[in-house]
């Protein structure tokens, strides 16, 4: 493992994402996690990232100097390299003005971090400080034009010191010099798709004993993998349940079913619409929709997981980045909505968790179903989030408009994906609004809904686009639902971004 300190900066999953990609596996820790915590987690490397903060703030975080002899590589970037430069001894100073974008970097000496480098390289640079005098011990190795100590070395100690970021892609060379840190960690290469398989299989093993263990499944991706892990380890003794809320895609509740019976997987549905729709009847407050389905979901999840009272163990879906974000350092951010997820349930029910891919990110959580033999077009399917079809009704939620959204949606989603856009588009959804328009239809007039379509394109649905479809496109989808769904009569596209547009509309 190598171990990345995260001192705040906006770009530290990346790093830990850069070096995955590599083949080895990575970690985000805490900026000042004493060295013998990190030494007990045995790293290849340390990484310290970048940070917002000025070396020279009252509350500046440092890390443990011991971590420097522990004898393991260690790269600083931005910030990490001037708390480097600081803690031995050299000077860091106000760069009297943000520089921030692309800079030429001109290397001035052999050093094996940039081994099977140019001379010059694009480098992207965001900071407001730099190192303005070496400590005693490192050489300088590269510059820039603002930055005379752009990279420094201390070779022998492999200690090692970038004001530049090599992990974003407007650093082309970037990656080059990750791989080459990691070359220097002696890192060997075998975080990949087989061997995350095998030792998430072998740590479920060890984990549930001679144990049963649920699964929630949602028909997601997440929860799918989980389930399929756990049928590998421990075979039959792995209970798959899926509560069906009717708040799904068209057909989906089915799909899901097939998709393990395929893998000889017997799943227990729990058909529940009528409970949820009961609990909704009325609800128009968005927020209170999203309760009332939390609520209920656990709710019937316990009743149901009651009936194998002989398993102890509960397998979630988690990834990394909730883990990362339930323990960082950040403060509160305001509420815009409350997330449910489908699996997140409460520690009061009093199952032992096991979460195998607690140390994913999604796209490695993909690699690994498509390892598992999940077809590709499941495991590259949009995002569909965990109160379904209820956060798209807006106004009451009622068997009747579930079922009109249901085919209005399946239209638009054939529709992109038979226009080959289904990847290009990170998530498409219609949304049904509580308005009646006139129209006319033949001869007659019509008095009916009104149904919005949205698509974005977005890295990571905190900021997001509205897709250009072409006229011809929206035509034809608009046609085929008022033609196909009785009771919609208007189609309309939302061209707002996000922000200050939400991807949902509720
Ligand atoms: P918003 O609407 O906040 O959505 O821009 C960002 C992403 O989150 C999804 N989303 C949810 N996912 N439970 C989920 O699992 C939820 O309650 C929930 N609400 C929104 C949304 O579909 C988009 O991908």
């Amino acid at each position: 493992t190598v171990l990345i300190l995260d001192f705040g900066s906006q770009y530290t999953q990346l790093i830990a994402r850069r070096v995955r990609e590599l083949s080895v596996k990575s970690e985000i820790v805490p900026p000042n996690l004493p060295a013998r915590e990190i030494a007990a987690r045995q790293p290849i490397g340390i990484i310290l990232s970048g940070g917002p903060a000025s070396v020279y703030d009252q509350d500046a975080v440092e890390p443990d100097p011991a971590i420097f002899r522990l004898g393991v590589p260690v790269l600083g970037i931005c910030y990490g390299q001037q708390v480097m430069a600081r803690l031995f001894g050299g000077e860091v100073a106000s760069a009297g003005r943000r520089e921030y974008g692309a800079a030429e970097l001109e290397l001035l000496a052999s050093c094996p971090l940039f081994e099977g480098l140019p001379p010059r390289q694009r480098v992207w640079m965001s900071h407001g400080d730099e190192v303005t005098r070496l400590p005693q011990g490192f050489r300088l190795v590269g510059r820039t034009e603002s930055a005379p100590h752009a990279a420094m070395a201390w070779e022998e100690r492999k200690l090692f010191g970038i004001q530049f970021h090599p992990e974003v892609h407007h650093t082309p060379l970037g990656q080059k010099i990750l791989d080459n840190f990691l070359a220097l960690c002696g890192a060997k290469r075998d975080w990949t798709p087989a061997s995350l398989r095998q030792e998430a299989v072998e740590a479920i093993r060890q984990r549930l004993g001679q144990g049963q263990v649920i699964v929630a499944l949602s028909g997601g991706v997440d929860s799918t993998v989980t389930a399929l892990l756990c049928r590998e380890a421990v075979g039959d003794r792995t209970i798959p349940i899926f509560v069906d809320t009717g708040l799904l895609r068209l057909g989906e509740g089915d799909k899901v079913m097939e998709r393990f019976a395929a893998y000889g997987l017997a799943v227990h549905r729990v058909n529940a619409a009528p409970r949820f729709f009961a609990a909704l009847a009325g609800v128009e407050d968005p927020e209170e929709k999203r309760r009332r389905i939390g609520h209920e979901f656990i709710a019937v999840f316990e009743e149901e997981a009651r009936k194998f009272p002989q398993a102890r163990f509960l397998a979630q879906g988690t990834l990394y980045p909730d883990v990362i974000e339930s323990t960082s350092v950040k403060g509160p951010s305001a509420t815009i909505k409350t997330h449910h997820n489908v699996g997140g349930l409460p520690a009061k029910l009093g199952f032992e968790l096991v979460e195998p891919l607690r140390f994913l990110f999604k796209d490695e959580v993909r690699r690994l179903g498509l390892e598992l033999g999940l077809p590709e077009e499941f495991v590259y399917r949009q995002p569909f989030p965990g109160p379904g079809l209820a956060v798209r009704i807006l106004g009451e939620v009622t068997p009747e408009r579930v079922a009109l959204l249901q085919k209005a949606d399946a239209i638009f989603m054939e529709e992109i994906r038979q226009a080959g856009l289904y990847r290009e588009i990170a998530q498409a959804l219609a949304v049904l609004l509580p308005v009646r328009s006139v129209g006319v239809m033949g001869d007659s007039r019509t008095y009916e809904n009104v149904v919005a379509l949205r698509a974005v394109t977005t890295e990571d649905f905190m900021t997001a686009d509205w897709y250009r479809f072409d006229g011809d496109f929206l035509d034809r989808v608009a046609r085929r639902i008022v033609n196909e769904v009785r009771g919609i009569n208007r189609v309309v596209y939302d061209v707002t971004s996000k922000p200050p547009g939400t991807i949902e509309w509720e």
